[in-house]
């Protein structure tokens, strides 16, 4: 059964990049990966919801089920989403053992960047026709998680420092598991 990750973060903060490069070194190591990204489920499963909260929780609450409905064909299931309230993170810890990476990044780099114009558009003012008013970060909720298994300052951090830090704890978690495992059967 493979292992279900969760990388939370705000639009930019570079869940997508990160989760390239994740199946790049997937292909390299012959280690399974499906990538399950926000953005294009929004497409296909969840092309029904918006933006609300209870919207948002519906989605993470579809794209956790998906992926434990494929998670026996790979060795890691990663679930791409900004995915902004704790209780949604959590439920899928509960129900699936999910994991979560935090890909932590400051809103004015964010701002900065803003290779989708999403953050411009959130700026602009109330009355503009083509303003944002329920952006992730700036003038929507994104709770911090309390209790990721791993932040990765995005910021800070470049792509393949980010990559070798997860790969490490890819390799945590999976050691964790046979290790676990090990412990069970030799205590049957
Ligand atoms: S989530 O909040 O439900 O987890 P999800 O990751 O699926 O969001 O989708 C976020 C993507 O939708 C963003 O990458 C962005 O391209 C697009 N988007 C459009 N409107 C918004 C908005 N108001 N807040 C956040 N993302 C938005």
């Amino acid at each position: 059964m493979g292992h279900i990750i969760q990388l939370t973060g705000l639009s930019g903060a570079g869940k997508t990049t990160l989760s390239n490069a994740l199946l790049e070194w997937g292909n390299q190591q012959q280690i399974k990966i499906k990538l399950i990204d926000g953005d294009v489920y929004r497409q296909t499963l969840c092309k029904d919801l918006g933006f609300s909260k209870a919207d948002r929780l519906e989605n993470i609450a579809r794209l956790g089920a998906y992926a434990a409905s494929i998670a026996a064909d790979y060795d890691y299931v990663f679930i791409a989403a900004i995915n902004p309230y704790e209780e949604a993170r959590h439920a899928l810890n509960a129900k699936y053992g999910a994991a979560l990476i935090w890909l932590k990044c400051d809103i004015q780099a964010l701002i900065a960047r803003d290779p989708k114009g999403l953050y411009r558009k959130a700026l602009l003012p109330d009355t503009h026709p083509d303003k944002i008013h329920n952006l992730t970060g700036l003038n929507d909720t994104f709770e911090e998680p309390q209790y990721p298994d791993l932040v990765l300052d995005t910021g800070s951090l470049d792509v393949e420092e980010s990559v070798s830090k997860t790969v490490s704890f890819l390799c945590q978690l999976s050691s964790l598991r046979i290790s676990g495992s090990a412990s069970k059967s030799s205590a049957e």
